[in-house]
């Protein structure tokens, strides 16, 4: 997209990647992503904030031609990951008399992952403020977002507060500020999910931070600016929180058929007793809509075939994505289906060492399931309802 003005002589300069589809080798995207750049003219100096991802930066270069920049004097590095710095070393050779402007500790990062002359870069404080003349940059640290570094950039005279990957979604569109609430709060929580609850305590006190600030505009680096900052506020406040949702989010692969089975039958006793259930089948689960569920789950399944004497591959690593993630869950199970020795319980139960849960009686049978193992598979689902009755959800 061309350079839209935000407000008075701020714009959005940054670039639409409509078709990138996967994330950190990981992560998939279905609706793109975004790396958004401002440019914010003062009328002494001139600033960049964020620059792209690198294969973009001749959008961002023909964004700040089509605005006659011929002078930059500061380029902001709010984080140092590569979506956002990767630009630097372009911007800073198309601008020689531009500095870096960013803390002590993304500056160690930057030097690491992009070739820049540390003299080029200016550290500065949490709290610092910048003069541009008649618009004012202060800096406020806002570390683990989810790397160690990151800083939000506020600017007072116009009330908009530059939030870097805090807020974001992962969202490709046209609209320059959020238009369509529900994509964007999904997305949102689901860029939440995949890379920031492991950080929910930072990410709780850094809300409560933002609350001395008063701004109407929050630009986040990827996603549209959101002109009413106070819904995803509070869609945060909810997700860093400690409360859990009437919610069982139940992984399952089978390898001929038995695990899914009692899977599913465990679903329909869930459901029956009034439990919500996300259940999600592993050969072609989305790891980031199994992120997202667990934002608000307060019990987890993993229901596994074994493998040789093991979890089967998938499981695992549905239980490593979830211990990683750390989620707020209260409860998790485990249910398997075996065919000689069975080390699923142990293995799984290993891999999950990150989850403060309660683990719920496993449920092992061998081969296909018989009547007394679809009685079991009810009697988990009671377990679970008792559960979370104890949590005041049904
Ligand atoms: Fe969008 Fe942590 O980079």
């Amino acid at each position: 997209m061309k350079a839209r003005e935000i407000r008075n002589n701020v714009f959005a300069v940054g670039a639409v990647d409509w078709d990138r589809t996967l994330f950190d080798a990981l992560v998939p995207l279905p609706h793109g992503t975004s790396y958004n750049a401002y440019l914010i003219k003062g009328s002494e100096k001139i600033a960049l904030i964020d620059t792209v991802d690198p294969p973009k930066w001749e959008i961002l270069k023909t964004n700040l031609e089509q605005l006659r920049i011929e002078h930059l004097d500061y380029v902001v590095a709010n984080h140092a990951e590569q979506d956002h710095s990767g630009a630097l070393p372009f911007v800073l050779e198309k601008y020689p008399e531009a500095r870096v402007i960013t803390n002590a500790k993304c500056k160690g990062f930057l030097l690491d992952l992009l070739p820049l002359e540390p003299e080029r870069i200016q550290v500065v404080q949490d709290r610092e403020t910048l003069s541009l003349g008649d618009k004012t940059l202060q800096f406020i640290f806002a570390p683990w977002v989810h790397w160690p570094e990151t800083m939000l950039t506020y600017l007072p005279e116009d009330k908009i507060m530059f939030t870097c990957d805090f807020f974001g979604s992962h969202v490709a569109t046209s609209d320059l500020f959020v238009r369509d609430r529900d994509l964007v709060c999904q997305e949102a929580k689901r860029y939440y999910a995949e890379i920031m609850m492991p950080f929910a305590r930072s990410i709780r006190k850094h809300l409560e931070t933002l609350r001395e600030f008063e701004f109407d505009l929050i630009a986040p680096s990827h996603g549209p600016i959101y002109d009413d900052p106070v819904y995803i506020m509070q869609a945060y406040q909810d997700w860093v929180s400690d409360e859990v949702q009437n919610l069982v989010v139940l992984t399952y692969v089978s390898m001929h058929g038995s695990t899914e089975k009692i899977a599913l039958h465990l679903v329909e006793e869930l459901v029956g007793r009034g439990i919500t259930v996300k259940p999600f089948n592993l050969l072609h689960a989305d790891e980031g809509e199994l992120a997202a569920a667990m934002v608000d789950a307060a019990t987890v399944v993993f229901a596994t075939s074994a493998l040789l004497v093991g979890p089967h591959p998938k499981s695992v690593y549905a239980a490593y994505l979830v211990n990683a993630l750390k989620p707020k869950v209260k409860h998790a199970a485990i249910v398997a289906s075996y065919g000689w020795g069975n080390k699923v319980v142990d293995e799984l139960t290993a891999i999950l060492k990150n989850l403060k849960v309660e683990m719920l009686p496993p449920l092992l049978f061998k081969g296909d399931p018989r009547e007394a193992d679809f009685q079991a598979a009810e009697r988990l689902a009671d377990e679970i309802y008792r559960k979370h009755q104890t949590l005041g959800l049904v």
